[in-house]
């Protein structure tokens, strides 16, 4: 049980790297079934949800090679769909891409119905509504999914109800190798769906439209391998660019496609934040009183609701009144009631939050409930006075590669409190017997 220590109050300075993007590897490392051959992956985040995503396939008979920090070699051609151990999958979210890509590649799938961050109801009608339309019978039973095809998949029109980045994904993965053509209108245009279409496409996929409300996907016969390095994490920059705001300081973010980032920096920019698009950086800087604003999330290239809990926290040390409404998750809200303990005025309707900006914030013991909320409490540790321990980061650990170190490298105070080691009794036991 590993936690932060954060002594806060200290503005930031100086650059950062930002790592591939999580969200774009969580589905291109599933999407490997597919490819009967080696996927070279540049760019991959050292994230835990990469780890266990690698540690399943390999529990498939998948071979991974590790080739250098950020590069990982794939090669999927003697993968079976076997049990993996459900504890395994429910540990993750990005485990329902299984769904789609063993579909894809063997014609059935056995995957535990996905676990990840408790944001609320997180259905998968959509994905399913999709496979059936691909001609796939899917049986929920006992936390299972069970998925056949045995016809093979053929193309067909899907529209989704709801615009969903996994259904979106899940899709797009079960049709390149399905007879014919496939259709997805409606679709989710994050940047992370037209990655997994590029990296399909480099692997020999027919994928178009990615990036629009309408993707078209021509089966193909085969994937063969080949490299592909994933985009870098759009959500990572922006919580970098909201520590800045919230903390002050000036911060050059590197390794970032600034046009991902439109979203995020047009808020800041209403805030009192300068931010600077230098191509392949941002340079924040916020050496002001920050403003008052609204924000509302929506599918991209609307405001993410992954980054409202990190904008959030900046929201709380503006002048005036703020007002949050979060539209994608209904349990999004949870690390309003961890600030409380730091001082800040909330008040939560439903979707919608009321932030009465206050002029700061004082550390205390507070705990993580998810991902983005534990990034938020981290950039709260830092913009408060005193003290603050941040518990939970198994959480944060999920998406944030290096987070501790990335912050120490802007000067920010904050380390790790290990905790203390157990005295192993056994090994003497062993020694005496
Ligand atoms: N939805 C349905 N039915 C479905 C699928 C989704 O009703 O079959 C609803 C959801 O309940 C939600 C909305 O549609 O209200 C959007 O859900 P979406 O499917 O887009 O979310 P997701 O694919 O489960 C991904 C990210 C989330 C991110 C959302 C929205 C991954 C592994 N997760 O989730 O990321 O919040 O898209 O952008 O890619 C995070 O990184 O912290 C995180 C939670």
């Amino acid at each position: 049980m590993d936690r932060y220590l954060i002594k806060g109050g200290k503005p930031l300075y100086g650059e950062v790297e930002i790592s591939g993007a999580k969200n774009a590897a969580v589905a291109i490392i599933p999407a490997a079934l597919l490819v009967d051959g080696v996927c070279r992956l540049e760019n991959v985040p050292r994230i835990s949800d990469v780890s266990l995503l690698l540690n399943i396939l390999e529990q498939m008979g998948a071979t991974i090679r590790r080739v250098n920090r950020s590069t990982i070699d794939i090669d999927c051609s003697q993968a079976r769909q076997t049990g993996v151990p459900s504890e395994l999958m429910r540990k993750i979210r990005a485990s329902y891409y299984l769904i789609g890509a063993a579909l894809g590649r063997f014609g059935h799938a056995e995957v535990s119905m996905p676990g990840g961050c408790d944001l609320g109801a997180r259905p998968i009608d959509q994905h399913i509504k999709g496979f059936n339309a691909l001609g796939a019978k899917v049986e929920v039973e006992a936390g299972m999914v069970y998925a056949k095809a045995p016809d093979g998949l053929t193309g067909n029109a899907v529209y989704l109800d709801v615009v969903s980045v996994g259904a979106t994904m899940n899709i797009m993965m079960a049709a390149v190798l399905a007879k014919g053509k496939t259709t997805i209108e409606n679709a989710a245009r994050e940047p992370h769906i037209v990655d997994l279409a590029n990296f399909l496409n480099s692997m020999g996929a027919d994928v178009r439209g990615a990036g629009t409300n309408v993707i078209r996907v021509y089966g193909t016969g085969q994937l063969t391998g080949g490299a592909y390095s994933i985009i870098p994490d759009q959500i990572e920059a922006g919580t970098y660019m909201a520590a800045v705001a919230a903390v002050g300081g000036e911060v050059l973010v590197k390794n970032v496609i600034p046009k991902h980032l439109e979203c995020i920096t047009s808020k800041l920019q209403e805030m009192g934040v300068t931010v600077k698009d230098l191509g392949e950086a941002v340079l924040v800087k916020r050496d002001g009183p920050l403003h008052r604003t609204n924000i509302k999330t929506m599918p991209y290239p609307g405001f993410p609701t992954d980054m409202q809990p990190q904008i959030g926290i900046a929201l709380c040390l503006a002048q005036g009144t703020s007002i949050i409404t979060e539209s994608i998750w209904d349990n999004r809200y949870r690390y309003l009631d961890e600030l409380k303990k730091m001082g800040v005025t909330v008040q939560v309707d439903g979707k919608t939050a009321v932030i009465e900006g206050v002029t700061g914030l004082t550390g205390a013991p507070v705990s993580c409930c998810d991902l983005r909320a534990g990034a938020a409490l981290v950039i709260a540790g830092l913009a408060a006075q005193g003290e603050t321990i941040v518990e939970q980061i198994h959480y944060i650990e999920r998406g944030y590669e290096d987070l501790v170190e990335k912050m120490q490298g802007l000067g920010a105070d904050i380390d790790y409190l290990l905790a203390p080691v157990e005295p192993d009794h056994t090994s003497n036991l062993r020694a005496i017997s």
